[in-house]
């Protein structure tokens, strides 16, 4: 494991901006994992300004979205679909047609899992995977359990992160009480991995996760067996 330690959120969005663009300049056509939550928003800033120099060109990229809430389609402000346009996808030229994230409103929600990772092994498995973390370890949306998920599926959120994400909404009964969410055999299949976090409320659970015991109660301690995870941590 590479673990970065920065000193501003500039500086790790630099950094992790840095790394996803290195990917895409050495593979074109690469499959990049992408996450949303605040933590990202800093290094898809920073991509769409090199984009937008010319320096980075995502016109072979591929993308697939490690989550989505049930129940919200494209169209509602709080989908992780809407988050992904509007942040990243309408600042560059990767195709739309190229992103993937899970569809929160399919009607045969079980099908939706399950094609969603039969579609990332067609592409051949994620190139990098970018992670967040919430404060209870979580990576996606797999939260805390008995048992580490294997394979994309329908989570019930937990109230810690239903009560973290109610910032994004007018009120904390509009968060959705369920998501969709990738498996830790798809996470943990790709072939590079980038964990980013931020913040000093991060630092305890960051800690339990990457140097404590590997246990499902703690989702993202799963990521101490992956062979090539970079961690980049600002604690400002
Ligand atoms: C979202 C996701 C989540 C977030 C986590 C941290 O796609 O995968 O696991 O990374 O909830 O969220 P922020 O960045 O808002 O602290």
């Amino acid at each position: 494991m590479k673990f970065i330690k920065v000193k501003s959120y500039e500086e790790m969005s630099r950094q992790a901006a840095n790394i996803i663009s290195a990917q895409v300049i050495l593979k074109p056509n690469c499959v990049l994992g992408l996450a949303t939550g605040s933590t990202p928003i800093g290094t898809y800033k920073q991509l769409i300004e090199w984009y937008k120099k010319g320096d980075i060109d995502f016109s072979n990229t591929l993308s697939v979205n490690l989550d989505e809430y049930v129940g919200l389609d494209s169209n509602n402000d709080q989908s992780y679909r809407y988050f992904m346009e509007n942040n990243f996808f309408k600042g560059i030229n990767i195709k739309a047609q190229n992103t993937y994230v899970p569809c929160g409103i399919a009607k045969d929600l079980d099908k939706e899992c399950k094609e969603y990772d039969e579609n990332i092994k067609k592409l051949g498995g994620i190139d990098l995977q970018l992670l967040g973390i919430g404060i209870d370890g979580h990576i996606g949306f797999n939260e805390p359990a008995d048992s580490f998920e294997k394979n994309t599926h329908i989570v019930d959120l937990h109230e810690s992160t239903i009560e973290a994400n109610s910032r994004f909404f007018a009120d904390i009964a509009d968060v959705p009480k369920k998501a969709i969410t990738m498996g830790m055999v798809s996470i943990m299949q790709a072939k590079r991995i980038l964990l980013i976090a931020n913040g000093k409320n991060k630092e305890d659970i960051l800690n339990k996760a990457l140097f404590g015991p590997i246990t499902p109660k703690i989702p993202a301690s799963i990521l101490q067996l992956h062979p090539d995870i970079t961690v980049i941590y600002s604690e400002a």
